[in-house]
């Protein structure tokens, strides 16, 4: 094995690297390590977990109705391919630096401190956020079905009114804490609920797709891409980038508004970047984590065309419910049953989206601690669960409050930037390793590199520019903060610094 005398850290300050020997190393340190319990299979499960949640269960409407009409199919297309060009870096990434943390940990070892800092800041937003808008949502649909059987919350307690801003959503809060208290218990215990509730969301998305078959009217698709329109109102910053900065008036519909949907939508695949946090938990990294992060996008893109194409052949597109269209399309094709059904397969497959995100934001958060560039305190790991409880619960708490007092909207889209953040630098990240460590093994080599990264790079990008301008606003502001504190902290505390 290699020790510290062989591989030296390489580079100074700002763009001082960790060497993924170093990085295996770490993870190697009793206190500070992870169990290995999950295989190629847990890890597709817990792909499929995460990725299927309100992106097709709630967006899927608020888009087919505002933003792209039956076309949706094709902008859930364009967002699957920016994902399967991303996912190929990943999983190069994932198979070569197998350790907690995804992009994070890999650009700590080819691009340098305050890139690893830049992302995992970045990372923290995207996970953390994406935890509380699928609590948000998941809250939404139990609230559905309660009010299904007589019982309504009070409206208090139903979340921040759109109106005054004013009200707490205390499901979602309460669902928060109560994941935290299971991811502390330990991982396996998580996989294993979660393999059950996949399941459930699956029979649920299956069902929606083979019985709405049955109610396509043709009539439906047509316009297959509706003309383009203007947008209405707006302070003119809830425009794509993209559209203010060629100065185009800002329009809903036609074929850029498939572009636009895509960059809503892509927050349905969110999460297969999450399975890459795991790597450090995996018993093969080197072959199972490509498996199953190909595997969980390739399936989950399948079903969202599939159910798109369905939900916008039953009902027209202007007529789709923007809460929760799956189930209303049954409703509205007289079918009660089908959407009680499918309205509590959405709340119990939500449950696994949020616990998987909440549990990458808690991996990202342990190693960027194990690595100095936040308090040591929160990477050691619980004597006996052997999990990293004390960033779990600090962040389930966190997240817990913004779940309670925030609405869904905006949220989604600053998940969506930070995301596509992250694969631009872990595109780059392949080519620049390809560099500077040409001689690791790695068991998943991304194809066409540099040309491959290079388109991967310019599909998020372009993404980014559809998301609305004030979107970008958020995201500099957040990222400004990050290199605030790596400047006043992470710069002095990181280990790299002390090693020196
Ligand atoms: N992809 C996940 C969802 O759609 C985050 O909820």
């Amino acid at each position: 094995m290699s020790t510290q005398q062989d591989t030296p850290p390489s580079g100074d300050g700002l763009f001082r690297t960790k060497t993924v020997e170093q990085s295996i190393r770490d993870t190697e340190e009793p206190e500070h390590a992870l169990k290995k319990s999950l295989s190629a299979l847990d890890l597709t499960v817990f792909g499929v977990g995460v990725i299927i949640g309100t992106g097709i269960f709630v967006l899927t409407g608020k888009v087919a109705k505002e933003t792209a009409g039956p076309a949706t199919a094709l902008a859930f297309v364009v967002a699957g391919v920016v994902c399967a060009l991303a996912a190929l870096c990943y999983a190069e990434f994932a198979s070569t630096v197998p350790v907690a943390g995804s992009a994070y940990t890999f650009s700590y070892a080819s691009l340098g401190e305050l890139v690893a800092w830049i992302i995992g800041w970045d990372l923290v937003l995207e996970f953390a956020l994406g935890t509380a808008v699928v609590a948000v949502g998941w809250s939404g649909y139990v609230r559905s079905l309660m009010d299904n059987i007589g019982w309504t919350m009070p409206e208090a307690l139903s979340g921040p009114d759109v109106a005054s801003g004013f009200g707490f959503d205390i499901l979602a809060f309460a669902l928060v804490l109560v994941l935290t208290v299971i991811l502390v218990l330990g991982m396996k215990l998580s996989a294993r609920v979660t393999t059950v509730v996949v399941a459930v969301k699956l029979a649920v998305v299956l069902i929606v797709i083979i019985a709405g078959l049955f109610f396509i009217k043709a009539s439906n698709y047509s316009p297959f891409i509706p003309e383009a329109e203007k947008q209405e109102g707006g302070s003119g910053l809830d425009a794509p980038l993209v559209q203010l900065i060629f100065g185009y008036e800002p329009t809903n519909f036609g074929v850029m508004g498939i572009f636009t949907a895509a960059s809503i939508v892509f927050f349905a695949f969110i999460g297969f970047d999450v399975v890459a946090t795991a790597a450090e938990e995996t018993k093969l990294p080197q072959r199972d984590m490509p498996r199953g992060i190909l595997a969980s996008l390739v399936i989950c893109t399948l079903l969202y065309v599939a159910v798109s194409l369905v939900v916008t052949g039953m009902e027209n597109y202007s007529d789709l419910s923007v809460s929760a269209p799956l189930a209303d399309a049954f409703k509205a094709v007289g079918h009660p049953f089908y959407a009680g059904v499918i309205s509590f397969g959405a709340a119990v497959g939500l449950t696994t989206v949020c616990m998987i995100l909440l549990l990458g934001q808690t991996r990202v958060f342990f190693a960027m601690s194990r690595d100095g560039l936040l308090p040591r305190f929160f990477s050691k790991t619980h004597p006996r669960f052997g999990t990293p409880y004390r960033p779990t619960i600090l962040l389930g708490v966190i997240i817990a409050v913004v779940a309670g007092f925030t609405s869904i909207n905006e949220l989604a889209t600053l998940v969506n930037i930070g995301t596509l953040f992250a694969f631009v630098v872990v595109a780059l990240g392949v080519i620049v390793l390809r560099r500077t460590r040409p001689e690791l093994h790695r068991a998943f080599r991304t194809p066409w590199v540099p040309l491959l990264p290079i388109v991967s790079v310019a599909a998020s990008v372009w993404l980014m520019l559809n998301l609305p301008a004030e979107t970008w606003l958020r995201f500099g502001i957040w990222m400004v903060i990050g290199v605030i504190i790596y400047f006043v902290y992470g710069r002095s505390n990181s280990r790299m610094a002390k090693g020196r």
